[in-house]
């Protein structure tokens, strides 16, 4: 019984990433410069799950679709809308045509892991459990399914987002489900947020005799929901660069320190730039220092600036501003200031912004 489907959530509204997500789904914001569903893809990808459904909502699946598809994947690839974010339990139940009576992998298309998928493919296939869950200690339970654990490391509750957690043990967003995890949502009533939850599918499964085991991740993970998630995500992967890698120009007068990528076409002027960091293709980069920790897309333009542990995305133009820093900005957006700003700026802004400081 080896799982070869999966079912990737990218549905739901992304309120809490606003105003990025006014214009961009959070499930394709750029991590290290690549949409956060190409690591999922990938990761999938490389146990060789191949039939892989991806919910969307309406809003946003012409826009998940566009971004996928930026690469070419060997994998067999579906889209399913679910007209309304009623919760991921409900997800699943719209995928029932997709997923048939086969066992599944389901991610939720928000979560970034640097963990393996071999584990808990092993787990749920060796124990043939109807639900493997991931789990992993944190420090704000509050905001997470958690589960609560017996002294020989069984389950023994599920519980959404307690207001009072008896555990810090938290359920990331990668599971394992047997088909019985139909008749569990089909069984469930909305949560207080008015969602059917997959945690109360799983609890109920777990009531009626289904076989519920886990697995920890021992690595990182980031369930993006904020704008710290995005920079500490981003910072994490720009660090597993595994060397230097320069195919644009940089001029005599600049400086390259440390594990800095630097694509076609991008040219650096009398500028210094230090590790981990990323910047696209055809950018200009005149007279500025571009820190650690930062990610720059393609054909931006940064003069005269400094810029620390920041997402810029395509066609920003960031002049004179003299320290941007912790920082998530959108595509096409245009930062300036007449005469070189003294203090440091952090800014989370959507597509398109123009800000004269
Ligand atoms: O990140 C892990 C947590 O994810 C778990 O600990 C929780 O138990 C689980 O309920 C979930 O909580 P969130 O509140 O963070 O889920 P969120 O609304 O962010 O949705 C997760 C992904 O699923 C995201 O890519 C959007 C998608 N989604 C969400 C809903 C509500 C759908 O595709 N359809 C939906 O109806």
């Amino acid at each position: 019984m080896t799982i070869k489907k999966a079912l990737i959530l990218a549905g739901g509204r992304g309120t809490r990433l606003r105003p990025i997500t006014h214009t961009i789904p959070k499930q394709v914001i750029p991590i290290a410069n690549r949409p956060i569903l190409h690591y999922v893809l990938e990761q999938l990808g490389s146990v060789g799950i191949k039939e892989i459904a991806i919910v969307v909502s309406p809003d946003n699946q012409k826009q998940i679709k566009h971004y996928v598809e930026l690469h070419h994947w060997n994998l067999k690839l579906e889209y399913i809308e679910q007209k309304a974010p009623q919760g991921l339990a409900h997800a699943v139940i719209v995928s029932r045509e997709f997923l048939k009576d086969d066992s599944f992998l389901m991610y939720l298309g928000d979560n970034l892991s640097g963990g393996r998928l071999e584990g808990i493919l092993s787990t749920f296939e060796s124990a043939k459990a109807d639900a493997t869950l991931m789990l992993k200690e944190v420090d704000n339970p509050q905001q997470f399914g958690i589960a609560e654990i017996g002294t020989d490391g069984e389950i023994k509750r599920l519980i959404e987002k307690p207001t009072n957690p008896a555990s810090n043990l938290a359920i990331i967003g990668i599971y394992c489900f047997s088909s019985r995890i139909h008749q569990a949502a089909s069984r469930i009533a909305p949560s207080n947020r008015g969602e059917l939850e997959i945690t109360d599918a799983i609890q109920y499964l777990l009531e009626s005799g289904g076989i519920v085991n886990s697995e920890r991740l021992d690595s990182w993970w980031f369930d993006c929901g904020t704008k710290d998630d995005l920079l500490q995500a981003n910072e994490t992967i720009l660090a597993q660069l595994s060397m230097q890698h320069i195919r644009g120009s940089i001029s005599e007068d600049s400086k390259v320190e440390g594990l800095v990528d630097v694509g076609k076409g991008t040219v650096i002027t009398n500028s210094e730039i230090v590790g981990p960091a990323k910047i696209g293709k055809n950018c200009v980069i005149t007279n500025s220092f571009i820190g650690p920790a930062t990610s720059i897309g393609s054909k931006c333009k940064i003069n005269d600036s400094r810029i620390i542990r920041t997402i810029i995305m395509d066609n920003g133009i960031i002049d004179s501003v003299a320290q941007v820093e912790n920082s998530v900005i959108g595509k096409n957006c245009r930062i300036f200031s007449s005469r070189k700003s003294v203090d440091k700026k952090q800014f989370m802004i959507g597509d398109d912004a123009e800000i004269l400081l």
